[in-house]
């Protein structure tokens, strides 16, 4: 038997204002679109900004239903979208950022995991990493650089060969 070890790297900022520019403008669609979130049973809104290779920006928020695994988180919604409208061109970048119907959030919140599944769909079909600017409405920002830091073991198309 052998023990092995393994290792993630982010960076963290205090604050917004020690971002780079492209950044904050992500943050700021991020966080329209959480605004428009449609969230009535959690009241929890979040909401996703993806800016791909030609400049675009594609936004994302949650959508709930009464059957509640009919909804669908904002990443996915905002992923989906871009995969759908913008086939081949790539995801360079991700904001995400959420908030409470009650309360401002002081720290990022964490993509769940089936975001962070198939987040790593699409890094793996893109041939290329994706930086995710993981935001709060006060205070802290994340960075990581690529899904292996936020999905380590993730499982891949690769997986399926034989
Ligand atoms: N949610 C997201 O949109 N993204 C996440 O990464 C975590 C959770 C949504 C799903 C649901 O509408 C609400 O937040 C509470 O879980």
């Amino acid at each position: 038997m052998k023990r092995k070890n393994i290792s993630i790297s982010y960076e963290e900022y205090e604050g917004r204002e020690e971002l780079k520019e492209s950044d904050k403008s992500l943050i700021k669609r991020a966080e329209q679109a959480m605004k428009d979130a449609y969230a009535p049973y959690s009241n929890f809104s979040v909401g996703a900004a993806l800016r791909l290779e030609d400049g675009t920006i594609v936004i994302g928020n949650n959508q709930e239903n009464s059957a509640y695994p009919s909804g669908l988180c904002a990443e996915r919604v905002a992923l989906f979208s871009a995969s759908s409208q913008y086939p081949g061109k790539k995801i360079l970048d991700a904001a995400i950022i959420a908030s409470g119907s009650a309360f401002v959030k002081e720290n990022p919140i964490p993509p769940c995991g089936a975001c962070r599944q198939v987040f790593a769909e699409y890094e793996n079909k893109q041939k290329y990493k994706i930086r995710y600017i993981l935001a709060s409405e006060r205070g802290r920002v994340q960075i990581f650089n690529g899904i292996l830091d936020l999905l380590p073991f993730s499982f891949f198309s690769e997986h399926l060969e034989k």
